[in-house]
């Protein structure tokens, strides 16, 4: 029997949780900063750091307490993020998880966000068949605010990154769309919700690096984004009420299926190159109620298991950061895991090795 408590401050959550035996959840507990960052159309770094240490006690304690634990020695290991994202908010949660290891002697984890990412798929939930233990090889497609990433995952912790976006992260494009529409923040969930009533027919969107050789598993979403931005000034200038809420929910329907298309095709095309035995999606953008359908029937049609994260573990948590940890996936670089421990906010994904 394992359990690690796991702590996540790389953006804009406060997360705690408590996994026990690497993918039953005892608690999983995320206080979000949207509220606060919204009147900022995005995340402001500064804010969230100080948000951060004004949450991460509650929330640590919450998620100990919610495990049914009696006190932090029940625990067999502390995890935490340590990289990437923002430097600031990565220190209040590193800072807190060395506190309390110092404090009750427990070994620390540094744990990359991506990988923790990754792992969300091997978390039990309900209503969800289990990823098996060892069904390697497979494609994994990270799609987040800040990384768009295929890889080859050929074993617990042995990544191979096919390609990545040359530019934007498919949740940054999302958010900037959102911006230029006028929907809010977060801007992945504002789009598909605006996207809801929109004619998917009426705007084509160009398709960026998908019939591309040199390309064939990058990605490119700033196009897309000035795609986006020149179609509405073209309206504009055709007299077209850019406000009206059809034409919105046209343009919005159009750049989301277009971000699907590119996301799920090169995803397929990895899984065919590669044989793999299955495909999993996650991070932020995998939420995303378009591109779970797309990918559902591509992969049923090629009858490839695929698994993506229920929603609650889509966007960042710290379940993933405890289950991360508990694959053994963590000593990805060659820092010591101790208090010296230090925060990596470029910290890429460890590679056994890459394709170009
Ligand atoms: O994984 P995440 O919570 O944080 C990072 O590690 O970046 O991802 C956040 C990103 C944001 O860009 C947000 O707009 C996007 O995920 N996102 C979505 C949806 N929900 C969140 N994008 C598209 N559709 C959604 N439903
Ligand atoms: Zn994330």
């Amino acid at each position: 029997m394992t359990r690690i408590l796991a702590i996540e401050t790389s953006c804009d959550e406060t997360a705690a949780a408590v996994v026990e035996n690497g993918r039953h959840l005892l608690s999983n507990v995320v206080a979000t900063q949207i509220e606060l960052h919204s009147r900022f159309g995005g995340v402001f770094p500064e804010v969230a750091s100080r948000q951060h240490v004004l949450a991460i006690q509650p929330v640590i304690q919450q998620a100990i307490q919610e495990a049914g634990l009696p006190h932090v020695r029940a625990l067999d290991a502390i995890a935490v993020t340590h990289g990437p994202g923002l430097a600031g908010s990565l220190l209040v949660g590193v800072n807190a998880a060395k506190g309390l290891a110092f404090a009750s002697g427990l070994p620390l984890l540094a744990v990359n966000h991506l990988e923790g990412h990754i792992y969300s798929n091997w978390i039990e939930a309900p209503n969800r068949p289990a990823i098996p233990e060892n069904a390697f090889p497979a494609i994994i497609l990270i799609v987040s605010g800040g990384h768009t990433e295929l890889i080859l995952m050929t074993g617990h912790g042995q990544y191979r990154q096919l390609g990545a976006t040359l530019d934007d992260a498919a949740g940054e494009a999302f958010d900037k769309v959102a911006r230029l529409l006028e929907l809010g923040f977060p801007g992945g969930p504002a789009v598909q919700r605006a996207a809801q009533h929109g004619d998917i027919t009426r705007f084509i969107l160009p398709r960026p690096l998908l019939q591309n050789d040199a390309h064939r598993f990058n990605f490119s979403f700033s196009g897309l984004k000035t795609a986006v931005l020149n179609m509405v000034r073209q309206l504009e200038k055709q007299g077209e009420n850019i406000r009206d809420p059809q034409l919105v929910a046209d343009i919005a329907a159009a750049f989301q299926n277009a971000v699907a298309d590119v996301l799920v095709h090169k995803t397929a095309d990895a899984a065919t190159a590669f044989g793999v035995r299955q495909v999993c999606i996650c991070g932020g953008v995998s939420a995303n109620s378009l591109l779970r359908s797309t990918a559902e029937k591509q992969f049923a049609q090629m009858r490839l298991p695929l698994y993506i994260p229920p929603l609650f573990l889509c966007t960042d948590n710290a379940a993933m950061i405890g289950t991360a940890a508990y694959y053994g996936a963590q000593p990805t670089t060659a820092l010591p895991h101790t208090l010296t421990m230090d925060v990596l906010p470029n910290l890429p994904l460890p590679e056994i090795g890459s394709v170009g």
